[in-house]
């Protein structure tokens, strides 16, 4: 009885928000109030996934990610994310208005570097265990579960908390590599999004208010996948079985909103964002458009190096663009810092659903 009241009322309030929202829609200042007043202001967050997340938690030596050109334009030298600059985790963190969590590798810095939550993301990992030794997403919400048994965080800490939950495709990478065939892949996609279900689930049990996750990005526009084509065409066969993920997800996550009943559950449509910004229609603030979007800024000499390797010598053995700012990816995997500013812009709309209450 009860509920049913609290499911009207919240209704209703939702009703005049969208309600307001489209009269006032211009107005920055009111859509912000409104926020406060009514819709949920996370006050942290918590990032679990791979390097389109990632803002420093593998070890030095062990990645791409702390050589240079890595960080050049943010903080201004390698740091550990996997690009020139910030990533998603950082433009998310812009949204909710908080600062950049503080990466696990760090935890123990000090209470006052885990206010604004903390950054599970390792590079390279999965929702089950890939090439790479490092944390697979359950292990990473072990991490956090164990956080809360000691106390580091509350119950009430992740009521007032957003998850970003980003996974970009090393499973299916990692499958390819152990000799599974492309038409195989078929049978595979349904175990990867079942796993990544348990672990969305695992993290609203746990009492996290919002969960935001990645749809997967187009894996044929990746320059990995178009340097077949001199960066000029996406490979539709990869972007077709991207497609089937992203249908089961959004199946999925339907599903989990309708049980739980408090919209918890947030699609970040990469698949979309990343399309609409490489298919140049995207209004990505002033500044002009991405020359050739497909083809990355920074490449390895040939097929034997990677943006920043160096031969024995110190040499360097790759190639970088004059501007970072005018490519959409920065390495053959990675959007650029601007790259991500603009998917950033692409996916506004689906990000005031994070401050919806209901
Ligand atoms: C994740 O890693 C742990 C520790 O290595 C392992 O026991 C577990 O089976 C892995 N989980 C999945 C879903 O692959
Ligand atoms: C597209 O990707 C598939 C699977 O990786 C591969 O078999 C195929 O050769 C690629 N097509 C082109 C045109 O590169
Ligand atoms: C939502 O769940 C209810 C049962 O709780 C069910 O009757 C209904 O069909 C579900 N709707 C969708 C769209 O899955």
């Amino acid at each position: 009885m009860e509920g049913k009241v609290m499911f009207h009322l919240c209704f209703l309030i939702c009703f005049l928000l969208t309600g307001n929202a489209g009269v006032k829609g211009s107005s920055h200042h009111h859509h912000h109030s409104h926020r406060h007043l009514f819709g949920f202001r996370p006050s942290k967050l918590f990032v679990f996934g791979d390097s389109y997340a990632d803002t420093g938690n593998i070890g030095k030596t062990a990645a791409n990610s702390w050589k240079v050109p890595y960080g050049i334009t943010f903080p201004g030298k390698p740091a550990g994310r996997f690009s020139d600059g910030r990533v998603l985790t950082d433009y998310l963190a812009r949204f909710v208005g908080i600062k950049s969590p503080i990466p696990y590798r760090w935890r123990n810095l000090g209470p006052k570097h885990l206010r604004y939550g903390m950054n599970f993301a390792f590079g390279g990992t999965g929702v089950f265990d890939t090439l790479v030794a490092l944390p697979n997403m359950t292990t990473q919400i072990d991490f956090l579960q164990e956080l809360l048994s000691n106390k580091v965080y509350t119950w009430p800490d992740l009521q007032s908390s957003v998850a970003l939950v980003s996974i970009a495709g090393n499973d299916y990478s990692a499958y390819l590599a152990r000799g599974g065939s492309f038409q195989t892949l078929q049978s595979f996609i349904p175990l990867v999004v079942d796993q990544l279900v348990v672990d969305l689930k695992r993290l609203h049990g746990m009492g996290m208010k919002k969960v935001a996750v990645t749809a997967l990005e187009p894996l044929g526009c990746l320059p990995q996948a178009t340097v077949a084509s001199s960066f000029q065409e996406c490979n539709g066969t990869q972007n077709t079985a991207v497609t089937f993920h992203n249908l089961l997800l959004s199946q999925a996550v339907t599903k989990l909103n309708n049980e739980t009943k408090d919209s918890s559950f947030v699609i970040l449509d990469l698949y979309a964002s990343f399309m609409s910004v490489l298919e140049n229609k995207a209004d990505h603030l002033g500044s002009s458009k991405f020359e050739n979007p497909l083809k990355p800024c920074c490449m390895g000499l040939s097929s034997k190096y990677s943006c920043g390797s160096v031969d024995e010598s110190g040499a360097k053995q790759y190639t970088i663009c004059d501007d970072p700012e005018s490519a959409f990816f920065w390495d053959t995997v990675h959007p650029t810092q601007q790259g991500w500013n603009a998917v950033y812009s692409a996916l506004q709309g689906t990000l005031q659903q994070l401050h919806s209450l209901c």
